[in-house]
């Protein structure tokens, strides 16, 4: 609900009361947006829902509501219409002098939340010497996106990246290690061993086919828990590795994240299945120590545990996370904390959400939300792949987006006979081969899994990024074509609506502050998405039936100023969607 809203729902409870009396404080007007825009833009229901209580035709009940609304500084005249809908329209003085206020504002009229908190966004969240893959380019994006959000919404935000960088994995690699790189091991040199994702295959490979080597593993294990000086030194060369290639992958995204892998929670694990058994949910079973879970059975159609400690007196992944939970409550104090993983993983959160729940370790004021997402498929709806067949390299993928970004801009080029720099070139290519690929993935609803096609999201037409891109270019063209100083346009500095499409774009450009709040409590930033694509489209609309530079004083300035604040919030909406806009393309 955005601010008007709000002040017209006050107005219509104060009506409520005023007609009917105090026992009506707290019923709820149903304010919602008008059914059809040609009955305004509002409508409150109440009056159909209280007939029955009050006795009377909801047109009556409708009519003594009016008569005490008061909303002549906000509406035109209410009007009664059906069965007894309150239709409400709004002034457009009222919408003028509303963005004339946000457009000199640097948030655009968006307030800060009244409750800023603190938030964790556990989002990326690689595995170490494993492939990065679309999975995590989804979390990476998503993750980053709605981070941005609760910052831009004043939140405290700790955005962190839970690697996969502890783990029985490490025996077999450092086993490896010093297979092939006898000397790492015993100098201080950071090493290049090139691709990790193919060491990794390698040493699969040789751990697969030799017992001797699956023994070294299993011993370098308990070197690596014992904290053996050599061991701790060659994983943490792997890490530096990794944290390398994640590092290029996370500098084309322009994304930050601090990392705060699994090792970090080592030290608590031992005491968080101590503090299980002090609850009394833990059992031991088959050796196991587990606490078993309402709702989950196994295929038998048993109950089904959650293992924190394995017969061997190993950790789990659920361990580690409850371990990360209590961290994140007590030290970080968190009072919302938020996981961007694919939907495969939602049995783990629901099950240690529920072990920590059943715990006691979750105070009332501390909200855990999972943000589950789809799969991406290739053009053929299966799993994305390489022609090949393998997984494809995020890298890779990135890449391509741009050469094929640049292809496009260079074949424009061409056609319209321009000449631009080769800076010029690569930072257009760029700009558009990201955000084509982090607007393609954010503009679905996260739950349902997508098609990648670079075709599709690197076209011009239709709801992608190239699409925004270019309103917003096709703005700052205009302001250069008239020689416009958007930031010092004089002193008929006004909006003022007379078109209808001027009126739509207004209305439009109001609502905003709605669509943020939206996303800061669901967390889908799709809805950003639609409505910037929405703006588009208005603005498009706008700009074919009301010309700008070529009207007289005082629409020109209106008009520019109209430009101005959708150009403002397409960059503002862009930004938080973490795509970077561009001045010409
Ligand atoms: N490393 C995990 C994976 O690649 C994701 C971790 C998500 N975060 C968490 N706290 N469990 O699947």
């Amino acid at each position: 609900m955005n601010a008007t809203q709000e002040q017209l729902k006050l107005k219509l409870t104060q009506a409520l009361v005023a007609a009917f009396g105090t026992d009506y404080t707290n019923t709820d007007p149903i304010l919602v947006s008008a059914s059809n825009p040609k009955f305004g833009d509002y409508q409150a229901n109440v009056a159909l829902s209280l007939s029955k209580k009050l006795g009377k035709q909801p047109r009556i009940i409708a009519t003594e509501i009016v008569n005490k609304l008061d909303v002549s500084d906000i509406c035109e005249p209410p009007e009664i219409a059906g069965p007894g809908f309150i239709n409400l329209k709004l002034q457009t003085s009222y919408l003028e002098a509303q963005l004339n206020a946000i457009q000199a504002d640097d948030r655009l009229g968006i307030p800060t939340a009244t409750n800023p908190q603190k938030q964790i966004v556990d989002f990326s969240s690689p595995n170490i010497a494993k492939e990065m893959h679309v999975g995590h380019l989804r979390s990476t994006i998503i993750g980053d996106s709605i981070a941005r959000i609760l910052e831009f919404c004043g939140h405290d935000v700790l955005r962190l990246n839970h690697v996969g960088d502890w783990g029985t994995q490490f025996g077999m690699l450092i086993t490896y290690l010093r297979e092939v790189y006898p000397d790492a091991l015993t100098t201080a040199n950071a090493l290049n061993i090139g691709d990790l994702v193919s060491f990794y295959r390698q040493a699969k490979k040789r751990f697969d086919e030799d017992a001797v080597f699956q023994e070294n593993s299993r011993q370098e294990v308990v070197r690596l828990q014992a904290g053996a000086e050599d061991t701790l030194h060659a994983w943490k060369l792997l890490c530096e590795q990794s944290r390398q290639e994640f590092q290029i992958i996370y500098d084309l995204l322009n994304v930050e994240l601090i990392e705060r892998g699994e090792s970090f929670y080592n030290p608590l694990l031992p005491k968080v299945v101590e503090d299980l058994a002090t609850t009394g949910l833990l059992e031991e079973n088959q050796g196991a120590k587990c606490v078993f879970l309402d709702g989950f059975t196994n295929r038998e159609g048993n109950p089904l545990p959650l293992i924190v400690q394995k017969s061997d007196g190993g950790y789990n992944y659920a361990t580690t996370d409850l371990a990360a939970l209590g961290h994140r409550i007590q030290k970080d104090e968190a009072k919302r904390i938020v996981y961007v993983t694919d939907e495969g993983q939602s049995n783990h959160f629901t099950q240690f959400f529920q072990v920590a729940r059943k715990a006691n370790w979750i105070p009332e004021d501390v909200e855990l939300v999972h943000v589950p997402f789809g799969l991406v498929l290739g053009e053929d709806g299966k799993k994305f792949k390489t022609r090949s067949g393998d997984t494809v390299r995020l890298r890779d993928l990135l890449d391509e987006a741009i050469n094929r970004a640049r292809a496009d801009i260079e074949k424009r080029l061409q056609e319209d006979g321009r000449v631009e720099t080769e800076e010029f070139i690569q930072n257009v290519a760029e700009v558009v081969g990201i955000s084509a690929v982090k607007y393609a993935d954010l503009s679905q609803n996260r739950t349902s899994s997508y098609v990648f096609s670079y075709d599709k999201m690197l076209s011009l037409k239709g709801n992608t990024a190239p699409y925004l891109l270019y309103a917003y270019v096709r703005i700052q063209g205009i302001s250069r074509q008239g020689n416009i100083d958007f930031t010092n346009l004089g002193i008929n500095r006004q909006i003022l609506l007379k078109e209808d499409a001027e009126l739509t774009l207004a209305k439009h450009l109001l609502q905003l502050d709605e669509v943020i709040k939206e996303v800061e409590q669901d967390l889908l930033p799709n809805r950003l998405c639609d409505y910037l694509y929405q703006l588009s489209d208005k603005f498009n609309k706008f700009y074919e039936n009301c010309p700008v530079l070529k009207s007289e004083e005082p629409a020109r300035t209106s008009r520019l100023m109209l430009c101005d604040l959708t150009a403002k919030t397409l960059k503002l909406g862009l930004s938080l969607l973490g795509i970077k806009v561009l001045e010409r393309m």
